[in-house]
């Protein structure tokens, strides 16, 4: 089968292509859009037409890749009730939201009472276009959570932030060949059958013993969580299911997947803080682990 994570389209000037990609409408921290064509290039050609995500978040990698069926989980409520919307209902979804990014909600004042309003409401439309109001509109696009649970990112003060529209329109369409749900990762395992790729993205291993992790859902991702995830591979390489792991290439992640069929170190741009410095290009690491 194709796996076509790009379109190439040819330019006016000179026909040379260009390569555009699918965007997701949410401004997602370790968006992995950049990087699909490196990822999917990995994948053994002989597979099955399923791809899983077990950690789907912005959804970069389903985006933009062709396989017929797709499992998508994360443990974030709020990011799957948007896949929800997305497919059952991407109008209703975009009108709600749409009501919500104008110039008035573009200052503190009502950015923080609509936070607390998100905060108050249960699993619902409402919500769920407050969600894609604040993830646009708070700072850097982050996502965080209290231990109570409540979202706690500050205001992001930009000119103007931009409405996803066409991107949740891509978003419905691709849904449509999916399967979602809220769960832990293992779930995403349990789920795969014999000749199914399992693409894993999941939070990084810090890049030192101080620097913390990217707190998504209000839990926090541990050093026994990845090795947990390592075991996943293992036993799904053992049922005939293909599981490649994204993460930084450090020594420590080096080590973490050891027992992987290959280790690819990829290139990237990506400046993160370390302690003791400023900011320092840390490459990214992709564990094979072949069926
Ligand atoms: C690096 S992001 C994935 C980014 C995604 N590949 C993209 O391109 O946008 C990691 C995701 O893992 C999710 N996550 C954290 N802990 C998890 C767990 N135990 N099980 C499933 N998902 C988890 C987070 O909510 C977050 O969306």
């Amino acid at each position: 089968m194709m796996n076509d994570a790009v379109r190439l389209m040819p330019t006016k000037q000179n026909k040379t292509p260009l390569i555009i990609s699918q965007k997701s409408p949410l401004k997602w921290a370790g968006g992995k859009r950049k990087l699909v064509p490196e990822i999917l290039k990995i994948v053994p050609k002989k597979h099955s037409n399923k791809l899983i995500e077990p950690f789907v978040g912005g959804g970069s990698v389903f985006l933009n890749s062709n396989f017929d069926e797709y499992i998508l989980v994360d443990s974030n409520p709020d990011l799957i009730s948007l896949f929800f919307y997305a497919k059952k209902d991407v109008k209703g979804l975009i009108t709600s939201t749409q009501k919500l990014f104008n110039n008035n909600n573009n200052c503190a004042e009502n950015y923080y009472a609509l936070r607390e309003k998100f905060n108050l409401l249960d699993s619902s439309l409402e919500r769920t276009a407050l969600f894609l109001y604040l993830n646009r509109f708070g700072y850097n696009g982050l996502c965080r959570y209290n231990l109570k649970g409540g979202f706690n990112v500050p205001f992001g003060s930009y000119k103007k932030p931009y409405f996803p529209k066409v991107e949740l329109e891509h978003l419905s369409l691709k849904l449509q060949s999916a399967e979602f749900l809220t769960d832990d990762f293992s779930v995403a395992f349990e789920k795969a059958k014999s000749g199914d790729i399992i693409y894993c993205d999941p939070p990084y291993s810090p890049v030192s013993a101080t620097s913390s992790f990217t707190a998504y859902s209000g839990m926090q991702f541990t050093a026994l969580d990845h090795e947990r995830l390592v075991n996943c591979a293992l036993e799904a390489k053992m049922k005939g299911v293909t599981t490649i792991i994204s993460n930084h290439a450090l020594p420590l992640t080096k080590n973490l997947y050891k027992n992987a069929d290959k280790l690819v170190t990829l290139k990237v741009a990506r400046s993160i803080n370390c302690k003791g410095s400023s900011r320092k290009p840390i490459n990214e690491l992709l564990a094979l682990y072949k069926a």
